[in-house]
């Protein structure tokens, strides 16, 4: 009995601990880091995303862009951008989505094992004058999508989300809906840590749960460029680099390293401060809330404790990004709104070659199936600074995404469509300050 007692005590003690060091996350666009390392680590981090990359550093043979900020720089290095790219596949005799086969060099290779289609290659050039590798789409790769570079600022709070946060709000929101919006929770592999699997949050399709992880597969794929956790090039012809390109610096950290650091330690998006006081905005905030948007478009979450391993292990939360509350707008689960490209992300480009080797724990394929049409909650933090919506981009403004809302986000639309065209104007200016 005492025994339970000093362990309830020791437990609200840890408890109150834990609520009196909530706080808010910091946010802005100055640059600057939030706190978890100091302003000129996080500057040189920034210099290495900021980097153009060329030949002789390991770029392509296949690739996108030649810097992580050529899609992420708006408003500055870490945001998203106009840019898109591409993804395509067929499905197979049983309806199942099957990833393309795209040949290259005159048809003497194929590239399989994932669904992006690289924009950008580094021959023919004057050193490999006969050497044709583009990737176009095949006629037979029917199902096409476009995808646009998204938001990183304020990510390494979401990294810092306990899994169990992700999985209690999907039951909860399912229950509070009667099974209509269930968004799923999809674990996915931990690329630097082999067999551990997290809940995936990051990407269109929440292909990673680590910000190294995705660090890694995005200068693999986007830019061509192999490192310790994608050590394999797409293709080797016209390729001279030395490999692995990546290696670590004098510090011991290597690229995908500063990649990581840098998006962990920047700030989340700031609002408009000015609309966001504005009364019309004040009341479409209502509007959101009570039409049902919120149940998605979660407003705030909160992360881990310090000292909390996550990534399977290899990564522990610092005080900087402990106990903090930001605002997403997003529930960063998978949806089915209607919206669904019908693809489902690759195991080979995501995780590796590697990875078909590994047992990783709670992970199941048919879970990665039942993805194939549906999409993450597009949090809406920074919206105002996206001039193009939705997965593809194709929407343009933000009543032609909200009228895009079908599926799970069926009954919010609706009730979008009944509100007064004042309450709808209210709703919109409410978005424009986020
Ligand atoms: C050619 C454009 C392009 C380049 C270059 C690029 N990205 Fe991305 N990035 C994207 C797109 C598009 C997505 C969404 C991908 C998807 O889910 O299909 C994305 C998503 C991400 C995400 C997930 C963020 C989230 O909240 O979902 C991270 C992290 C990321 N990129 C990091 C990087 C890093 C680090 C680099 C440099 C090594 C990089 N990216 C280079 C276009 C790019
Ligand atoms: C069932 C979950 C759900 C509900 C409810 C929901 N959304 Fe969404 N929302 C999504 C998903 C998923 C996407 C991304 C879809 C895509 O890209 O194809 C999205 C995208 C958006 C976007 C585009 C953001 C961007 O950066 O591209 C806006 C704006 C938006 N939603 C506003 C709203 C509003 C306003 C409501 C209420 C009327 C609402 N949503 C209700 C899930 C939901």
């Amino acid at each position: 009995m005492r025994r339970l007692f000093v362990a309830a005590a020791a437990l609200t003690i840890v408890f109150a601990c834990y609520a009196a060091h909530l706080s808010e996350a910091p946010t802005g666009f100055d640059n600057k880091s939030n706190g978890m390392v100091d302003d000129t680590t996080h500057q040189a981090d920034q210099g290495k995303f900021d980097e153009v990359e060329q030949i002789a550093d390991g770029l392509g043979p296949l690739y996108n862009a030649q810097s992580c900020r050529e899609c992420h720089q708006n408003p500055t290095s870490g945001g998203a951008s106009q840019v898109s790219e591409l993804r395509v596949g067929h499905n197979g005799p049983h309806g199942e989505f099957q990833n393309p086969e795209i040949p290259i060099a005159h048809g003497t290779e194929v590239i399989k094992g994932r669904s992006l289609v690289n924009d950008r290659a580094i021959c023919p050039s004057g050193a490999f004058p006969d050497s044709e590798i583009q990737e176009r789409v095949p006629d037979t790769e029917n199902i096409r999508t476009l995808r646009m570079s998204v938001n990183l600022l304020g990510d390494g709070f979401v990294e810092a989300v306990a899994d169990q946060t992700f999985l209690d709000l999907s039951r909860d929101q399912c229950k509070a809906s009667h099974g209509k919006i269930c968004g799923q929770a999809l674990y996915v592999p931990i690329v630097e840590a082999p067999e551990h699997t997290g809940i995936g949050r990051f990407g269109w399709k929440d292909q990673h749960a680590s910000l190294l992880s995705f660090s890694g597969d995005a200068y693999l794929n986007e830019m061509g460029i192999t490192n310790r956790l994608q050590p394999d090039e797409v293709t080797k012809i016209c390729n001279a680099a030395s490999e692995p390109n990546d290696t670590p610096g004098q510090d011991g950290l290597a690229d995908v390293d500063h990649f990581a650091r840098f998006i962990r330690a920047t700030k989340a998006p700031a609002r408009d401060t000015q609309l966001a006081q504005a009364p019309q905005a004040i009341k479409g905030s209502g509007l959101f809330d009570k039409i049902g948007c919120a149940a998605c478009h979660v407003a705030a979450l909160t992360t881990a404790a310090a000292g909390t391993k996550i990534n399977g292990g290899t990564f522990t939360i610092p005080d900087a990004l402990a106990a903090k509350t930001f605002y997403p707008y997003g529930d960063f689960l998978l949806h089915d709104v209607g919206t669904g490209d019908g693809i489902v992300m690759a195991m080979q480009e995501h995780y590796g070659r590697n990875m078909y080797q590994v047992q990783w724990r709670n992970f199941s394929p048919s879970t990665f199936t039942q993805t194939a049409n549906k999409m993450r909650t597009a949090p809406l933090w920074g919206v105002r600074l996206r001039p193009r919506l939705m997965h593809d981009g194709t929407s343009l403004t933000l009543r032609d995404a909200i009228e895009r809302h079908r599926g799970e986000a069926s009954e919010a639309e609706k009730k979008f469509d009944k509100l007064k065209h004042q309450e709808q104007e209210e709703l919109i200016q409410f978005l424009k300050s986020l």
